[in-house]
């Protein structure tokens, strides 16, 4: 069973047009994207989702919504997905490609949609970007977000621009990255740059602008700054954090920082992977406050302070409610759309451990998703977790990202350092790996119905084209066999 989602529009001052015509969301399977879908379908609009992968997963989380597969780098595939649409939600970028490579990738992308939006006659663009002030050097990111809206604007469909600074709300980057640190360190070194100011932002507040802009006409072409009420510092930030988790953290101001040096450290303290850690901090350098607060006028409602976001995305977590999470985009390395077929058949290396059992197939199956996060792997949790330190300290994803939900999987979900490719009820799991690895690798858990009982059996598959490839394999091979084995016996006993 999905999570229902939370809505956030109900004191919206602005009235639902469910005639507006066919409004499209790219970035759909992202944080903000997959929470702003089924405000619009609950207000009564016909939405279609952007995914660039299998759109089967989104499908079934917004069954009243039309999922269509388009990579906005993809000249055909965005013509199709921008075919009879009103309004186009801009709600994408590539900060998984890491500095260097996002930027020029995100502008091809925002060009790209420009035109055919243009062409395909779209009649507004609504796009989220980020606060910061042009008339200081910015971070690569921050000024990629503005490039980005500038590219947006250039063509003749109006841009509705709304920037925001930190969002704070279950699962997003951010809050997951204070999080675990506040958690974690009982020092946290703070360079010079944590004395910037901030105006974070509630992610229902942030829902509530981008459905109001639609509903708005006198948004439609202008840019607009949203906040929430409070500007902090970014080690306020942290102190409230602390305090609400009633943590005492010392926070020691350290004269220099190395960016490099700094953001991998956090990225190892926390799930978020380096690439975006990296862009995220590089972006404390600057000041990010709203210049402008015309936008409360034409959309007036009380915003969250920053304190009460924490609570409500804490409450969140611990009532096991998050809906979306930063983990839900895809990381850029692995091929979208690799599907079980390729598996079956070309796979060069599989290696199955089974056994017999009298107990139920739900049962079996309810214990197989109980697996990584907080529950870690059952057996041998050292190796699990050393493995996936390793992975951290190759700027892999490693095992810290861990599981949206503790109690819930779906096709997609991230799973440590695996996601979610397939999940059949009271049958099958398959996991594909996001861990760096010389080559692919899928692990896959089965109930087979037998004479009497079931045989539960775990398959590891593995594919490599280099010589190297096939060494990890054989290297990891004894491991497998003592990981895994005890592995299904402890799904077993605990089903
Ligand atoms: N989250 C924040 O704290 C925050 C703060 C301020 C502003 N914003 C802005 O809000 C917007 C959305 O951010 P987010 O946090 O939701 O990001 P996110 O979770 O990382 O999602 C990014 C989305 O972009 C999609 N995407 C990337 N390249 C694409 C391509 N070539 N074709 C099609 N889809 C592509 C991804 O799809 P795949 O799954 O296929 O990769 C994913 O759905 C961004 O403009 C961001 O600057 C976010």
């Amino acid at each position: 069973m999905t999570e229902q989602p939370e809505l956030f529009c109900y004191d919206l001052s602005s009235e639902p047009k469910p005639d507006t015509g066919r409004v499209l969301v790219t970035g759909g399977s992202g944080y903000i994207g997959g929470r702003l879908v089924p405000e619009l379908l609950a207000r009564g609009y016909q939405v279609r989702v952007v995914v660039r992968g299998d759109t089967s997963a989104l499908k079934r989380l917004h069954p009243l919504s039309e999922v269509v597969a388009a990579d906005i780098l993809d000249h055909s595939q965005l013509e199709s997905a921008l075919d009879d649409v009103d309004t186009a939600y801009y709600l994408i970028h590539s900060l998984y490609l890491g500095p260097g490579e996002f930027e020029s990738a995100d502008i091809r992308a925002a060009r790209n949609f420009r035109r055919i939006a243009e062409e395909k006659g779209v009649r507004r663009i609504i796009y989220l970007g980020g606060l910061g002030d042009i008339r200081y050097p910015l971070s690569s990111h921050l000024r990629n977000r503005m490039e980005v809206a500038e590219e947006l604007a250039k063509g003749k469909v109006p841009v509705t621009i709304l920037r925001a600074a930190i969002i704070i709300g279950s699962g997003s980057a951010s809050y997951e990255i204070m999080h675990n640190l506040v958690r974690k360190l009982p020092i946290i070194f703070v360079p010079y740059w944590a004395k910037n100011r901030c105006q974070p932002i509630s992610i229902r507040d942030v829902i509530k602008y981008l459905v109001g802009a639609l509903e708005t006409p006198e948004t439609i072409g202008r840019s607009f700054d949203i906040g929430g009420p409070d500007v902090l510092t970014y080690e306020e930030m942290l102190r409230v954090f602390a305090n609400i988790l009633n943590r005492k953290i010392l926070l020691q101001s350290i004269p220099l920082s190395i960016m490099a040096f700094y953001s991998y450290a956090v990225s190892l303290l926390t799930p978020v992977p380096n690439t975006i850690v990296r862009c995220l901090i590089e972006g404390l350098k600057n000041e990010v406050i709203c210049q402008d607060q015309s936008i409360r006028e034409i959309l007036p409602f009380q915003p969250i302070p920053y304190r009460e976001s924490i609570i409500r995305a804490m409450t969140r977590e611990e009532q096991d409610r998050v809906y979306t999470r930063w983990s839900d985009a895809y990381p850029p390395a692995h091929e979208l759309a690799l599907k079980l077929q390729e598996l079956d058949n070309k796979t060069r290396f599989r290696t199955e451990y089974s056994l017999q059992t009298n107990k139920s197939d739900s049962k079996l199956f309810w214990s197989i998703c109980r697996i990584g996060g907080k529950e870690g792997w059952f057996h041998g949790n050292w190796m699990w977790r050393l493995r996936g330190a390793v992975d951290r300290i190759l700027m892999g994803v490693g095992t810290s990202r861990g599981r949206k939900s503790t109690s819930r999987l779906q096709i997609n979900d991230v799973l440590d350092f695996w996601r979610i490719e397939d999940l059949r009820l009271n049958e099958r799991l398959l996991l594909r790996s996001e861990m760096k690895l010389p080559g692919r690798a899928w692990l896959e858990f089965n109930i087979t119905k037998q004479d009497t009982g079931y045989k539960l059996s775990v398959v590891a598959y593995y594919d490599t084209h280099s010589l190297f490839g096939e060494l990890y394999w054989y290297f990891f091979l004894p491991f497998h066999h003592f990981i895994f084995k005890h592995l299904i016996e402890e799904i077993e006993r605990r089903s």
